[in-house]
């Protein structure tokens, strides 16, 4: 039986990308590249490597690339100027030029510094995403967004530089670890609440196939996700307006993830408990609906997912939220759902965050 292929696309105005998606289809990469000869460079991780690495340089040779690696250690915490300054040495020392590609095989840590590096090397050259979590197929390695953290923040430096390529094998998340693969369905729950209510039914109705990563099921929700992330990066690419609702769960997610010092939660983890009290603040502030807050809390539960906020200090939490990026003239602005599949952007002031914080926190 031949390879199942699905093309998406992601169209802008100054040229856009295929998205091709389809399980076992690694050994179609390297033509899928284009005319070979150009140099490519795979950026990895040694466990990553291991898994895959083979046959993505594989498929590269066939194709008629000569391709070489570049691994380095595992984790957000190597997401740093540091280590993009040994990728531009890396390629320095192998000649890259312009027409050289860059090719992340890896989660959303190595898509987002390879993207950073394609943006900024020679001042720019082409990249290919080869995404292998939950959240970097649906989400992270999709719409350009790239960057490095700072130690005083995630992502504060970075660009936005689209991929050339983005190719998504579902076939990669039969190794992912439990934990983190149940944290990455956080990122699908919010397509279905931020914009789609047949996605969100259809993972209702499909819980529990989608945990035992039932293919039929799990390609479903991951084909929609990504054709709703195109549909919006679409008209708003650089995130001036539209484009704000993809942060759903993650203002309060951001906020948890940071006093917990990245240790306790997984980033999916941190979304579905920022989720439940986005959910929880509309409905109190009278925008949102009580069917929204069960509804979610729900599926989240069913998908085995935390919905409860843990007890932290408000004080850091106050402090962390206001200096996020999505302070907007001393208010914080948060996505907050009106019913499933539509939601809207909302500045909140620091009163009824610090109620709705206090509530929630002590529950
Ligand atoms: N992950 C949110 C965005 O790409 O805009």
């Amino acid at each position: 039986m031949g390879l199942k292929i699905t093309n998406l696309s992601l169209n802008l105005d100054e040229g856009g990308y295929k998205i091709i998606v389809g399980y076992g289809i690694g050994s179609v990469l390297g033509q899928s590249m284009g005319k070979g000869g150009n140099k490519v460079a795979v950026i990895t991780h040694p466990r990553i490597g291991r898994l895959y690495g083979n046959e993505v340089m594989e498929s590269l040779s066939k194709a008629g690339f000569a391709p070489i690696v570049f691994q380095f250690p595992e984790g957000e915490q190597n997401k740093t100027l540091a280590h993009a300054g040994k990728i531009y040495d890396f390629l320095i020392q192998n000649r890259f030029e312009r027409s050289s590609t860059l090719l992340a095989l890896g989660g959303g840590v190595v898509g987002d510094m390879t993207g950073f590096v394609a943006a900024t090397f020679l001042r720019g050259i082409s990249y290919v995403q080869c995404p292998t979590t939950v959240v970097a197929q649906v989400d992270a390695a999709i719409g350009g967004k790239t960057g490095v953290d700072h130690p005083k923040g995630k992502n504060l430096i970075g660009a936005f530089h689209q991929p050339s390529l983005v190719f998504v094998d579902p076939s990669k998340l039969a190794t992912l670890p439990e934990r983190e693969y149940v944290a990455g369905l956080a990122e699908i729950v919010k397509y279905g609440v931020i914009y789609d209510a047949a996605l969100f039914a259809f993972m209702e109705a499909r819980a529990e196939a989608i945990l035992k990563r039932d293919k039929e099921s799990l390609l479903h929700c991951i084909k929609r996700s990504i054709e709703i992330k195109a549909e919006v990066v679409e008209k708003d690419e650089k995130e001036s307006g539209l484009r704000k609702i993809l942060n759903y769960g993650h203002t309060f997610g951001h906020a948890i993830e940071t006093v917990t010092h990245y240790k306790k939660y997984k980033h999916g983890e941190a979304v579905s408990i920022g989720m439940m009290a986005a959910a929880e603040m509309a409905y109190r502030l009278g925008t949102g609906s009580l069917e929204v807050v069960n509804r979610q809390r729900a599926l989240l539960q069913g998908l085995g997912l935390p919905t409860r906020f843990p007890k932290l200090a408000l004080a850091d939490l106050l402090r962390v939220l206001e200096s996020d990026k999505k302070v907007v003239g001393g208010k914080v602005y948060f996505v907050l759902p009106e019913k499933i599949g539509s939601v809207s952007v909302q500045k909140i002031e620091r009163g009824p965050i610090r109620k709705i914080l206090r509530d929630i926190c002590l529950n």
